[in-house]
């Protein structure tokens, strides 16, 4: 039976406590992020890599990489090298978010961020080559992931974070400073500079498997769903939640005249279109023919919901 085709509804299931799944997960990431991470990097280089990347961060992207291989029955190993790789874009583009010559921040996941800690040269560096090494561990000379496996991930992991993805939302991001978009284009540069990667960590997921053309179709819908809502959510906590629980500078978006959902829509309305999102990612899911899409709920509940 190819994974993915069978119809038995996600209701019939018990409901799961995401806590334990969740820590379990989170604690193979965290095994694996140490030992890969800035490693064989000389002295300065790979501190400053390990500091962006360890000890912090909610690792929601590794944990919508596993939780979508899991519900297309993927490779264990391709997942978990697929879950890291996609927690290291992440973690490089925070680091050169903050820069001066970004959103000029200081503080990141509670501690001072890399550039004030190890200057911009250091920064710039960190972030290059975190970003390398996403690509290597998804490209293992042993054969722990088919060929096939691999070149799907990376193609899927680049797309995500180029110019296509984050990387141009993130330009997008910087042009809009001071204007006014619609909410067109401010859906447009939501969607790319942080739906794309989180979108494109259920695609990796599900590409660690045999997803049916339903189920892949679905996970994509979803994907984009819970990416928009994740940065609508990122809008909203930027006004409503206090730096020491943020863990980074509430208040920054005004601070830096960038437009948002809150300066667009205002609070409430951004409020409601999150929930908007969060029934199409759910709904999606119902559609997707999986057998057991539980965790994948469970994590769009904690994006739409979450305090930090
Ligand atoms: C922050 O992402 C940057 C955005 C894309 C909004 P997260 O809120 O996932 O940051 P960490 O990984 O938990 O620090
Ligand atoms: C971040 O958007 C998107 C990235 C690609 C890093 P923000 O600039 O709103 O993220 P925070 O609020 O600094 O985490
Ligand atoms: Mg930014
Ligand atoms: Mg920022
Ligand atoms: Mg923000």
């Amino acid at each position: 039976m190819v994974a993915g085709v069978t119809t038995a509804p996600a209701a019939a299931l018990p409901a799961l406590d995401l806590r334990p799944w969740m820590d379990e997960r989170l604690a193979r990431v965290e095994r694996a992020l140490q030992a890969w991470v800035g490693r064989d990097a000389p002295a300065g280089l790979g501190e400053a890599m390990r500091y962006a990347v360890l000890d912090g961060g909610k690792r929601l992207r590794p944990l919508l990489v596993l939780a979508a291989a899991e519900a297309v029955r993927g490779q264990a190993q391709a997942a978990l090298r697929a879950a890291c790789a996609v927690e290291l874009i992440h973690a490089y583009s925070l680091v050169h978010d903050d820069m001066p010559c970004m959103d000029n921040d200081v503080l990141r996941r509670g501690k001072p961020t890399v550039h004030v800690k190890y200057g911009e040269a250091g920064a710039l560096l960190a972030g290059d080559a975190l970003q390398a090494l996403a690509f290597e561990l998804l490209t293992p000379a042993n054969d722990d992931v088919p060929e096939a496996v691999q070149a799907r991930l990376c193609r899927l992991l680049a797309h995500a974070a180029g110019s296509a993805g984050m990387a141009g939302g993130q330009a997008i991001d910087l042009a809009s400073v001071g204007l006014k978009l619609d909410e067109e284009h401010l859906r447009q540069m939501h969607r790319l500079k942080t739906g794309a990667l989180l979108q494109g960590s259920v695609l990796m997921g599900a590409a660690c498997g045999e997803a049916s053309a339903q189920a892949h179709e679905a996970l994509g819908v979803y994907g984009a769903a819970i990416g928009l809502a994740f940065q609508v959510v990122d809008d909203v906590l930027d006004v409503t939640a206090d730096s020491a629980t943020l863990g980074k500078t509430a208040g920054k978006d005004a601070d830096n005249d960038k437009p948002t959902y809150v300066s667009l829509l205002g609070l409430e309305r951004s409020r409601a279109y999150t929930q908007d999102l969060h029934g199409q990612a759910l709904h999606a899911l119902d559609a997707s023919g999986l057998p057991d899409t539980r965790a994948l709920r469970g994590l769009a509940n904690m994006v739409v919901h979450r305090k930090s």
